[in-house]
């Protein structure tokens, strides 16, 4: 992880430049989270490499807030889950060299039916902003009828924006209205555009679906937000919406799949795991260095799709990458093992004028060598393979 990406993700005015990256409490956790649980997250954050490798932001979801608000019509965090004071967990958040994250509706209630803040958009920005909250994801359950979500979420991006303090903008939106046409201009930085992610292939094969479909939309400071990472839960959620039952959980191939998927596709990567207790392969995955400055290339560009003849599941994603080199994704969506890969004609190369590849495997770490017309590679069932390619 370089500097200068870290800094894109967060430095003041220069928001979202590329997608944020951090570790949110839903997936693994629900409601079931306190300010100790989340103490310790920021301390493995912090210590345990995740911080370093650019996971910055710490993201509280849903479920924090008593269910009313108090008598000047403000939010109270739940004094059972914070008995320090949320301000306090916030501050221990920030001195870990962290960013702090919140979670709010732009409904009258929030999905899991806590208070909204559709018409206290301007309390509750002003009171995020004195808690020192540096990101805030906006859902859009219980919105009134009469109300389309693209006003609603340009009301709370301005209302955040008036408050004078930086804070990121995630549009949980799920994907209606035309979403990816507006994000942009509303003022927010990310936005979902798919339903919520479960904790199985189906449900990452579904969501990949959907973003291919629109691979041109969100770029910098307006990224298509795949939703957060289930890599490395196994099905150990708490979570009845995330786990999908009985068959909860991917294999780790499945996991890296779906982590290269998210990296490639320019998503912001947020953690839904319990970090505390990783597995070593889980670790090694989620803070790859070489998926991680794909995700948090610069130039932020999208990727263009090459399909493979060898399979209707098999298809390679390419992208532009600042430092003249591309990264190539080749995922095998399907149920068999094939051997797939890519011509450098369809990559834009001319073999007959010299343009040749010099190829780096971003799983292995290892340089490959020199290529000069096409590549290819087995790819399992289920599996990918990613490289970055330099000119040679
Ligand atoms: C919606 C969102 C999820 C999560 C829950 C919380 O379903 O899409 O990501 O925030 O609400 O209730």
């Amino acid at each position: 992880m370089n500097k200068m990406s870290i800094e894109a993700q967060t430095t003041s005015g220069n928001f979202a430049k590329v997608p944020p990256m951090g570790w949110n409490s839903w997936n693994t956790f629900y409601d079931q989270y306190d300010e100790k649980l989340l103490m310790e997250i920021a301390d493995v954050m912090a210590d345990g490499g995740y911080r370093d490798a650019g996971y910055r932001y710490l993201i509280i979801d849903d479920c924090w807030a008593l269910r009313e608000r108090d008598e000047n019509g403000k939010l109270v965090p739940d004094p059972a889950k914070f008995p320090g004071g949320i301000e306090n967990l916030i501050r221990y958040i920030h001195e870990k060299g962290l960013k702090f994250g919140l979670y709010a509706c732009c409904g009258v209630r929030t999905c899991a039916g806590y208070p909204g803040s559709f018409e206290h958009e301007v309390t509750d920005a002003k009171t995020f902003a004195s808690w020192g909250v540096d990101y805030l994801k906006y859902d859009n359950c219980h919105r009134p009828a009469s109300q389309g979500s693209e006003m609603l979420y340009r009301r709370m991006s301005f209302a955040l924006r008036s408050t004078g303090r930086d804070i990121l903008l995630a549009a949980c939106q799920w994907g209606t209205e035309g979403v990816g046409q507006w994000l942009s201009s509303s003022g927010a930085h990310t936005y979902r555009s798919t339903i919520d992610i479960q904790d199985s292939w189906e449900s990452i094969r579904q969501i990949t679906e959907k973003r291919l479909e629109v691979l041109h939309e969100g770029g910098p400071g307006h990224f298509n937000d795949m939703d957060m990472l289930v890599a490395g839960m196994y099905g150990k959620g708490v979570n009845p919406e995330t786990s999908s039952g009985e068959t909860a959980g991917c294999t780790s191939e499945e996991y890296q799949t779906h982590f290269a998927l998210w990296a490639m596709l320019n998503s912001p990567l947020i953690l839904g795991c319990d970090i505390r207790h990783p597995d070593e392969t889980t670790k090694k995955l989620l803070t790859n260095p070489d998926l991680i400055a794909i995700n948090q290339d610069p130039e932020a560009r999208n990727c263009y799709k090459l399909v493979c003849d060898c399979s209707p599941s098999a298809f390679t994603l390419v992208r532009p990458m600042s430092d003249g080199s591309l990264a190539a994704g080749i995922f095998n969506m399907g149920e068999a093992p094939v051997q797939s890969g890519f011509s450098f004609w369809d990559l834009g190369l001319s073999s007959s004028q010299g343009q040749h590849l010099r190829i780096y495997d971003c799983l292995r770490h290892t340089n490959l060598g020199l290529f000069r017309e096409a590549f290819s590679a087995p790819v399992p069932a289920h599996g990918c393979q990613v490289y970055r390619c330099f000119p040679a």
